[in-house]
């Protein structure tokens, strides 16, 4: 079996490939983008991968079957009731075999199929029957891409895990249409494969024996609702990405993880508790209510303020008069309250910093003033668009210094973070033995 650390630098440096080995099941649905499946499929393979390919009956007309087996060296499965491919592999098989499902490229017909459970061909049907989330790579005209109806499908399969890559805009095959709908890149697929892979050989490798295997740690993600009166709200653009992806992957290093999240549209991450809150005070009282813990990461956006007299109902215009005056009151501080504890406190405090001008600067005087160990800085200007985006660029504050990191997914992040963790637990432990052995030396205990 493969070390945490291994694993973590072999997807993180890449010094090997991070497809090697793996079984990846392409669906190619129907449209002009199929042609570059070809391509995908061979930088797939000279990555290690094998490839197993599923066509729709509309992908025949764009690329035959004959093309794609010749890449993959494997025979093309296109058709539910061919009898030969069912006994030989059956559908459920062909899914499950899998590591790994690409849907590419996802047109409309495919997507809404998938949002809704229909499984009246091999590739409906191989996705229905599949216990993983797919990778979706649409490819479509900009205007089904951007109908109602699409979009819908799309926030579905995003609630039930699925991840999206692109699509991408600019001109479209028909003339005079240009718009997003153009599948994503074959370096953009590959990386994305690539950084699916890693994150579930993690969750996978490592599971229960992992690193962070025995103990417990609490994460706060998302935003705080602060209610205006029963029908309004203050509230922050955080969608709760980092803070999940964060819980997800110390989960998937072995430990007890207990989430604890401001309203998002996310699903719970696999492996963590997860406790649902609405405001400031109730993260606070749930937080309290999860120790002890021995880790807690504070990546919740929590208002700062709340209404100091919340309407108990709805405030009404009038007539004639100027709007009404907020009044606001401070906020507990989460992460200071629990960072302060005397008794309690987990032995690692991990804070976050949401930053708009002066990040470091603005971040360092965070850690002294909340009483974290570390902070993890971020720039969340409109322009970085790191709050309720995808990607994060971080920088890792501790009290002797700090290191900044590339720009790369939130999953990226939490998975670097949960190898500091890992490695702070570990430097612990050597210290904790070696304090020992010394007492024993000294004839104490
Ligand atoms: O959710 P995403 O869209 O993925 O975006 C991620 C993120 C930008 C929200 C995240 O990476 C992040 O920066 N989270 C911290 C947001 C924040 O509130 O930062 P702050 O600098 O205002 O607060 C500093 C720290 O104090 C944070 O750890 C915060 O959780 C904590 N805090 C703040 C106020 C408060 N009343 N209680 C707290 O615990």
């Amino acid at each position: 079996m493969l070390g945490w650390r291994q694993i973590w630098s072999q997807s993180s440096h890449g010094s090997h490939s991070r497809v090697e080995d793996k079984r990846i099941l392409l669906i190619i649905g129907g449209g002009i983008a199929a042609y570059k499946c070809l391509e995908l499929i061979r930088r797939l393979r000279e990555r290690g991968a094998s490839v197993r390919v599923v066509m729709t009956a509309a992908a025949q007309h764009f690329v035959t079957p004959l093309s794609v087996s010749a890449l993959t060296n494997e025979p093309v499965f296109t058709d539910l009731f061919n009898l030969d491919d069912e006994r030989e592999i059956g559908h459920i098989r062909l899914s499950r075999d899998a590591d790994l499902i690409l849907v590419a490229p996802a047109t409309a017909d495919l997507i809404a199929k998938m949002a809704n459970g229909l499984a009246n061909d091999l590739a409906s049907s191989v996705l229905l029957a599949s216990d993983k989330p797919p990778l979706i790579a649409p490819a479509m005209n900009p205007r089904m891409w951007l109908n109602p109806a699409t979009q819908r499908n799309v926030r579905v399969l995003k609630a039930d895990g699925a991840r999206f890559i692109g699509p991408e805009s600019g001109e479209m095959a028909e003339r005079d249409e240009a718009g997003p709908g153009r599948l994503a890149e074959v370096p953009v697929l590959i990386e994305a494969i690539e950084e699916v892979s890693d994150a579930r050989r993690l969750a996978t490798t490592v599971g229960a024996a992992g690193p962070l295997h025995g103990l417990h740690v609490v994460v706060t993600s998302g935003p705080t609702h602060e209610p205006i009166d029963p029908v309004r709200y203050i509230a922050n653009r955080s969608s709760g990405k980092q803070g999940h992806a964060i819980a997800a992957a110390t989960a998937a290093a072995g430990a007890r993880v207990t989430l604890i999240t401001g309203p998002v549209n996310l699903p719970d991450p696999t492996g963590a508790e997860t406790i649902k809150v609405e405001t400031a005070e109730e993260m606070l009282a749930a937080t309290e209510r999860a120790l002890p813990a021995d880790i807690a990461v504070f990546c919740a956006a929590v208002a700062d303020w709340r209404i100091a007299e919340q309407g108990t109902q709805k405030i009404k215009k009038k007539k004639g008069e100027p709007p009404p005056a907020l009044k606001l009151v401070a906020n507990p501080d989460i992460l200071k309250t629990i960072a302060g504890r005397k008794k309690g406190r987990p032995d690692l405090v991990i804070g976050f910093a949401a930053e708009t001008e002066n990040v470091l600067q603005h971040a360092r005087k965070k850690l002294n003033s909340k009483g974290c160990d570390w902070i993890v800085a971020n720039d969340v200007s409109a322009e970085s668009g790191v709050m309720g985006g995808d990607h994060n660029r971080v920088h890792l504050i501790r009290k002797d210094g700090h290191e900044s990191w590339k720009q790369q997914s939130k999953e990226d992040v939490a998975t670097a973070l949960v190898e500091e963790m890992a490695r702070e637990v570990e430097s612990s432990k050597t210290k904790a033995a070696g304090s020992r052995s010394a007492r024993v030396k000294l004839g104490k205990s």
